[in-house]
């Protein structure tokens, strides 16, 4: 096989057919199932957009309130989950607790029936429904608390900030925290919806799917870059110092977090509605000194780096936002996952529409016919 074909990080390279998302990198568009991300940011909630990527079509109201109702009714998670988090250290990182958990709920609801969409439909429910709950019962289990129960009066985006910060939200953050959900659904085949194609299509169950995703997407040059956006911000510390910073990273060829995309070539579409949302989160709630190095650190950048096609993406802003709501640094990315796992769980249910299993080849370039040498010989 030639070495020409290779492509490092499959760059280019068509994996699957999908009708999910699509994306147009050079003029910033998204599109959840043909509906502009705008659209869905402006006029629908997470769960609907949840339920339009996994099924392919809005919902009617009817099937809308079924499956909110459902949603709510499989909220909580067995006390054998909140007790093995127990045990976990409270020094983990929340990614690796989450893909902890995710993949023991494969032990609790092992039956695995991939072609009966009555299981598919369960599963989802389940995952969408328990995800939020155990990344807000380690936050609560790290900080020495008691988990608290999911409230069924709260909507999807209410009741996780409920059972994280142990009061009922104001109603904008909740309204500002749902949207966040929604540009997060889904992304095509990024790393962590391939890792989650990839664990598919060896037809194993969808809670081993959603933690090897949850295990992808905690790396830093995927979800993990939000975390380090706000320790970047950190370290520039004021606005006088953004141009010193961003002169140092070009010069040590050093990556500006919550830059550049593989995709993208203009600003991400996302950032554009975060910025906003965390605009609206500053006039309501009092400003944040960040937001201001971070608009003159993209300032900068789209001025040096612009023209290499290196704009904001999805993580610049998103963090800003989230500090805002007062989550801690290190639930960023979970949150991520919690938004993602409606993507993860449309790619999973395509996958399973037409599957084969994913296996690649390669260009080995090792030796051949080595003699084996003897222990006492090396
Ligand atoms: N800061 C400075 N230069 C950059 C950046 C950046 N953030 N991103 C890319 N570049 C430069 C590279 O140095 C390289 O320059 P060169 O051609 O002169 O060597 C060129 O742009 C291409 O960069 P690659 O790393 O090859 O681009 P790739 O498509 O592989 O990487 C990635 C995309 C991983 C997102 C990269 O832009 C990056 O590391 N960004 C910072 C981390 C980040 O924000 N990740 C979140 C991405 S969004 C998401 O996953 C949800």
């Amino acid at each position: 096989m030639s070495v020409d074909l290779y492509k490092p990080g499959l760059e280019g390279v068509p994996a699957a057919k999908s009708s999910i998302s699509y994306i147009d990198g050079t003029q910033g568009i998204l599109e959840y199932r043909g509906i502009r991300i705008e659209d869905l940011a402006q006029n629908s909630s997470f769960l609907e957009t949840a339920y339009l990527l996994i099924w392919g079509e809005l919902p009617s109201q009817t099937e809308l309130e079924a499956f909110e109702h459902d949603i709510r009714y499989h909220r909580r998670i067995k006390y054998r989950i909140r007790d093995m988090m127990k045990c976990f250290p409270e020094s983990g990182h929340p990614m690796d607790a989450l893909q902890a958990s995710a993949a023991a709920l494969g032990l609790f609801y092992s039956r695995r029936a991939l072609d009966d969409p009555i299981y598919i439909r369960n599963a989802v429910i389940r995952l969408l429904a328990k995800i939020p709950t155990m990344v807000a019962a380690f936050q609560l289990i790290r900080k020495g608390n008691d988990p608290v129960q999911p409230r069924d009066d709260l909507s999807y985006a209410a009741n996780f900030l409920y059972m994280l910060r142990e009061q009922e939200p104001d109603p904008l953050a909740a309204h500002v925290f749902d949207v966040c959900l929604m540009l997060h659904a889904e992304h095509s085949i990024n790393a962590s919806t391939f890792s989650a194609m990839v664990t598919s299509s060896t037809l194993t169950d969808p809670y081993a799917v959603i933690a090897s995703a949850v295990g992808t997407l905690g790396g830093p040059l995927h979800g993990g870059a939000n975390e380090e956006v706000i320790e970047m911000l950190e370290e520039i510390g004021a606005v006088e110092n953004a141009a010193a910073y961003l002169d140092n990273c070009i010069r040590q060829k050093r990556k500006i977090m919550g830059f550049g995309h593989r995709v993208y070539k203009v600003k991400d579409p996302r950032a554009n509605i975060l910025q906003d949302l965390a605009e609206q989160m500053f006039d309501r709630f009092g400003g944040d000194r960040y937001y201001e190095i971070a608009v003159e650190l993209e300032r900068l950048v789209e001025d040096r780096l612009g023209e290499k096609g290196i704009y904001a993406n999805v993580d610049f802003y998103s963090g800003l936002v989230y500090r805002k709501l007062g989550i801690p640094t290190d639930l960023f990315t979970p949150l991520f996952a919690i938004a993602r796992v409606a993507g993860w769980l449309a790619h999973w249910k395509e996958q399973l529409n037409e599957n084969r299993i994913f296996r690649p080849t390669q260009i080995y370039v090792g030796q051949r016919d080595r003699v084996f040498v003897p222990r006492d010989k090396r």
